[in-house]
């Protein structure tokens, strides 16, 4: 079997850490480098998922390395063709994703401008809150095109949202298909009209007092999950959803997803990060996808638009 392809991921948290395994895990990737600024917990989780290789049976190399916010290290992550940016401190209960744009603003500045250096070309996924915000500084930060930077947001809401409709309607995931768009975060716009199971719309299957109460679930998918782990926030299902958009570019799948792109008149929107379907490959979004709306589903994609606009033009100067 042959592997290629070269991903980073930035910051040995629990994100980063559950992202780095699954991305190995596939074994499609030549190598997977692993980097955080807290010495030596880079290298001991490479050095861990490596012994684990035997028993789960790939071959992808893991590589650990310890970095410096000013840059030291960033060699070994020279020539990335994926990067998966997790570096930045989780929310605590009670907190809401903006209250973390200050201190992960500089994080994400100081890292984006390191990858750029080192790897001009890479596809740059970000995944630190807050994420529309983050995205848009990785893009500013890197000088990328807008079409090499985006972020994960959207398929970890989708994720859930679907997984809240199996629940409820006690059936497989897998026969459940819903979407979610606009901002991670009060102005997630999850998409109703769009929702099916077995391929029947799900208004036909839960009545409205239902749905809403599935979407406002959805909507503080988040924070219900970080009241109950209470010194963090999620990472199995945040580092899948970006495990699999990571993997969709090294194999330039062109499979479209609910990501964080820049849109440039789709929807009647342009010039902002947002959550909306996109065709993802090799070189980053191939093409922002617009689906079919209702009225008010598209207006509340317009709000979502303005709401993270003025957000993402303030952090230029952070
Ligand atoms: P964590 O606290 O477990 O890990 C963060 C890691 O980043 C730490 O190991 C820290 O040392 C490292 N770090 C800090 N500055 C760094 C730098 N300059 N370079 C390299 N590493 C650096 O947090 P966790 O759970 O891994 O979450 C990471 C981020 O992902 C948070 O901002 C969180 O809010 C966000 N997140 C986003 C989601 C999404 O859907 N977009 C879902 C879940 C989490
Ligand atoms: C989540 O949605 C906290 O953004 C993170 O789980």
């Amino acid at each position: 079997m042959s592997r290629s392809g070269k991903v980073t991921v930035v910051g040995a948290g629990f994100y980063g850490s559950t992202t780095a395994l699954r991305l190995a895990e596939y074994d499609i990737f030549e190598s997977v480098v692993i980097t955080d600024i807290v010495e030596g917990k880079p290298e001991g989780l490479a050095l861990d998922i490596n012994q684990s290789r035997s028993i789960e049976g790939f071959e992808t190399k893991v590589i650990g390395q310890t970095t410096t916010a000013e840059g030291a290290g960033y060699e070994a992550t020279a020539n990335s063709d994926v990067v998966v940016i997790t570096a930045g401190l989780p929310r605590k209960p009670g907190m809401s994703r903006m209250d973390l744009i200050g201190v992960n603003a500089g994080i994400v500045r100081g890292v984006a401008e390191n990858i750029a250096k080192y790897s001009p070309k890479a596809v740059l996924i970000v995944v630190s809150n807050p994420l529309d915000e983050m995205t848009a500084l990785a893009r500013i930060a890197s000088k990328f095109p807008h079409q090499r930077v985006m972020g994960q947001a959207g398929m970890l809401d989708t994720a859930r949202f679907t997984h809240f409709v199996a629940e409820k309607l006690n059936v497989q995931v897998s026969s459940v298909k819903t979407l979610t768009l606009g901002s991670h975060g009060e102005t997630m716009v999850p998409v109703p009209s769009r929702c099916t199971v077995n391929g029947k719309p799900l208004s036909e299957l839960l009545s409205q007092a239902e749905i809403d109460e599935l979407v406002t679930r959805t909507r503080n998918g988040g924070a219900e999950i970080v009241a109950l782990l209470k010194t963090g926030s999620a990472y199995y299902a945040p580092s899948a959803a970006a495990a699999r958009m990571a993997r969709a570019v090294i194999e330039d799948a062109k499979l479209v997803m609910p990501v964080c792109a820049w849109v440039t008149g789709e929807y009647g929107i342009k010039d902002v990060y947002l959550g909306v379907e996109a065709e993802i490959g090799r070189a980053g979004v191939v093409k922002v996808v617009e689906g079919a709306l209702t009225p008010i589903e598209l207006e509340e994609l317009k709000k979502a638009a303005e709401a993270v606009r003025t957000k993402q033009a303030d952090v230029k100067d952070l």
